[in-house]
């Protein structure tokens, strides 16, 4: 116990901590835990206090292009109804999540080749029209430079694109050939390169992700520092080739949660849909290990459950406004408070 102490406040003072200690915090257990999560709850009070910031998530179409072998809407996957909203459908969302305070909308979605870049520039710009107070935030995959460039352009400011796993043998057991770890950092770098606000992370817990897998994702998180991070367990789905694995730890997700707010003070966390399906009270606890973003459905209710990127995903069936209320509960539960501006991440003005 004293030893993680120790550990625990190298990490809370310098940022960094040896390969040895992570894995010892990630191993964690008990005492060590709850004095894991109490340091990464003060660093995460000090810098943000008590606000959590939320994000209206519009998932705007299930088709894919892409097989990856975890993905509940991967392309090989026939017994699921697809669906994509227009650009008017997208518009009503967003103007519903406005009415509910949302002033950043997260249009994510399967790498679907209808979207063109004319066509998806075109919602961009009209949502920028609409609504230009609010951060429009992308996550539909691996792009050319071009395309990223264009989203930009039209008005859209911040991208998420998890790296999923930074260990080239580990990403190549995750997908198909035909994708490359190679090629989703070379985008995450280009996005960065254009002026995005960038999110990556990974999952916890993923089919062989090993210990050292997981050091990988940390140090490379420390080279490319992005404004965002999420992390969720991997959560099994029926109809894809990892239908057979177990889920990923709720707990070792917890403590990574924390982790990362010690080494990246700044960076926005969210306690994501998949921390809530694997455990009810998830997304709170997530919180309270150091997480402030919460990222509520503002999607149709009637396409909501043909988004299901793993088995039991929770928010399927409510409304945006009982979506917005419910998460405004739980935020409050775990002693936290919602607030409804656009919520960039903080930077330090000198170390
Ligand atoms: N197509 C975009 C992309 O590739 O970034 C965005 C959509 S993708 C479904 C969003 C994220 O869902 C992925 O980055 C992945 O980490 C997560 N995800 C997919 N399947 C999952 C599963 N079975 N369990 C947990 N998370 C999963
Ligand atoms: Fe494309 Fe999951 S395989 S979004």
């Amino acid at each position: 116990m004293t030893d993680h102490i120790e550990l625990i406040n190298t990490l809370k003072e310098t940022r960094s901590l040896s390969d040895e200690g992570l894995k010892a915090l990630m191993r964690g257990g008990g005492e060590c835990d709850a004095a894991l999560f109490s340091a990464a709850d003060t660093v995460r009070r000090a810098i943000y206090g008590d606000k959590v910031y939320i994000r209206g998530l519009i998932e705007f179409t299930n088709y894919c292009k892409n097989n990856c072998y975890y993905c509940g809407i991967r392309r090989a996957n026939q017994s699921l109804q697809r669906y994509r909203l227009s650009a008017d459908e997208i518009l009503e969302c967003c103007a519903e999540g406005y009415s509910l305070g949302f002033r950043t909308f997260v249009l994510q979605g399967g790498e679907d080749p209808y979207y063109t870049d004319k066509v998806f520039c075109g919602i961009i710009e009209r949502i920028r029209a609409a609504f230009p107070d609010c951060a429009i935030t992308l996550s539909v995959g691996e792009k050319p430079k071009e395309s990223y460039q264009a989203y930009f352009d039209a008005g859209a400011n911040r991208y998420l694109l998890r790296h999923e796993t930074a260990t080239d043998a580990h990403y190549r057991r995750l997908h198909p050939e035909s994708m490359s770890l190679e090629n989703r950092k070379r985008c995450l770098y280009w996005l960065k390169e254009i002026g995005f606000e960038v999110g990556s992370g990974f999952m916890v817990g993923s089919p062989y992700q090993t210990p050292d897998d997981l050091l990988r994702d940390l140090r490379f998180l420390g080279e490319l520092r992005p404004d965002m991070i999420g992390i969720g367990p991997f959560l099994t789905h029926p109809e894809t080739p990892f239908a057979g694995f177990e889920n990923g730890s709720f707990e070792l997700t917890l403590r990574l949660i924390s982790i990362l707010r010690l080494m990246f003070p700044y960076a926005l966390i969210p306690a994501t849909t998949a921390l809530g399906t694997i455990r009810p009270d998830g997304r709170e606890m997530g919180l309270r290990a150091g997480a402030n973003v919460v990222m509520p459905n503002l999607s149709p209710v009637r396409t909501r459950k043909l988004y299901e990127l793993y088995e039991n995903k929770i928010c399927t069936g409510e409304e945006s406004a009982q979506c917005r209320g419910c998460l405004e509960r739980r935020v409050e539960s775990a002693g936290y408070r919602i607030v409804t501006d656009i919520g960039s991440a903080k930077r330090e003005t000198k170390r």
